[in-house]
């Protein structure tokens, strides 16, 4: 077995499975999810990803029908029950069936679902190339909005920005918030390195990254200052080295922005010291 979903505590092959489609998840987005992976078998970050969950969980108002400490069990099993050398996994809570309406109070009892498969990280030239980020049209969704810090099934922003992105020739869309700063990729955050220096976004409009965190501290052990901090279109084009960060694509550089190259439009060495230096934080020897 390679693929394995969970659902509510019972495993299932893949296509067997079924959430109804009165779902609220299918039928809105009303649901809430984190993906992580494992190294040498074992989910990382679990804690931190666990926590952004209870705050998705919060922001749309969505009571967990479990305690972390069994979510992560369903998630252990799961990834066991597969038996693949690394994973990817999905847990996703969604709000649950019940009578098509948009109030929420029509369902009550939330589903549990794990999606465990074999993961399938970037091939290597991702990483000894780097890649083209594109500036899309399409703005990050304001906080009084969809607050983007809730990781829910509610994606559609981020499908369109990326969809905008590899029509233009992007691997990856960065999106403005309404007053033209830079946020966040569509499922990746972003930092630029200038002059030695490493900045992010702030946490005011973006997911938190858990990638995002353990990069933050990292760059900080190493002696670099890290700082969140507004950043802005033009900053990107002067920075020496950018990079994106998430669970699965660890720290990709970019090399390109609209078709115009960053510095010398290669991978740089704050980069690649900091990707040496999380994969070895991932799996210490
Ligand atoms: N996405 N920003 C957005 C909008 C994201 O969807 C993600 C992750 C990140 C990076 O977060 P992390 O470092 O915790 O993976 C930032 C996941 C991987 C996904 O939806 O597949």
């Amino acid at each position: 077995m390679s693929t394995v979903v969970s659902i509510d505590g019972r495993l299932f092959p893949p296509g067997q499975p079924q959430i109804s489609v009165f779902d609220r998840g299918f039928l809105y987005g009303d649901s809430i999810y984190e993906v992580l992976r494992t190294y040498r078998g074992h989910l990382f970050e679990v804690e931190a990803h666990l926590a952004r969950l209870r705050g998705s969980a919060q922001l749309i108002g969505l009571t967990l029908p479990l305690p972390a400490e069994l979510l992560r069990t369903r998630m252990d099993d799961a990834v066991r029950a597969s038996r693949t050398s690394e994973s990817y996994v999905r847990l996703i809570v969604t709000r649950g069936e019940g009578e098509i309406g948009l109030d929420p109070a029509l369902a009550v009892d939330p589903h549990v679902i794990v999606i465990v498969r074999a993961l399938q990280p970037p091939p290597p030239e991702v990483y000894r190339d780097g890649v083209e980020v594109t500036v899309v049209d399409v703005r990050r969704n304001l906080r009084q909005a969809i607050d983007p810090a809730a990781k829910t099934g509610n994606y559609l922003n981020s499908v369109l920005a990326l969809r905008e992105a590899r029509a233009r020739g992007g691997y990856e869309a960065l999106m403005l918030d309404s007053l033209g700063r830079v946020t966040e990729g569509s499922s990746s955050n972003v930092f630029a390195v200038t002059g030695g220096k490493v900045v992010t976004p702030p946490l005011d409009g973006i997911l938190e990254g858990v990638t995002r965190r353990v990069v933050l501290d990292l760059a900080r052990d190493l002696g670099l200052t890290a700082t969140e901090a507004e950043l802005f279109p033009e900053e990107l084009f002067r920075a020496d080295e950018l990079f994106l960060t998430s669970t699965i694509r660890e720290l990709v550089p970019v090399v390109r922005v609209d078709g115009q190259a960053i510095a010398k439009g290669k991978p740089g060495p704050v980069t690649r010291r900091l990707l040496e230096a999380f994969r070895k934080r991932a799996e210490p020897d």
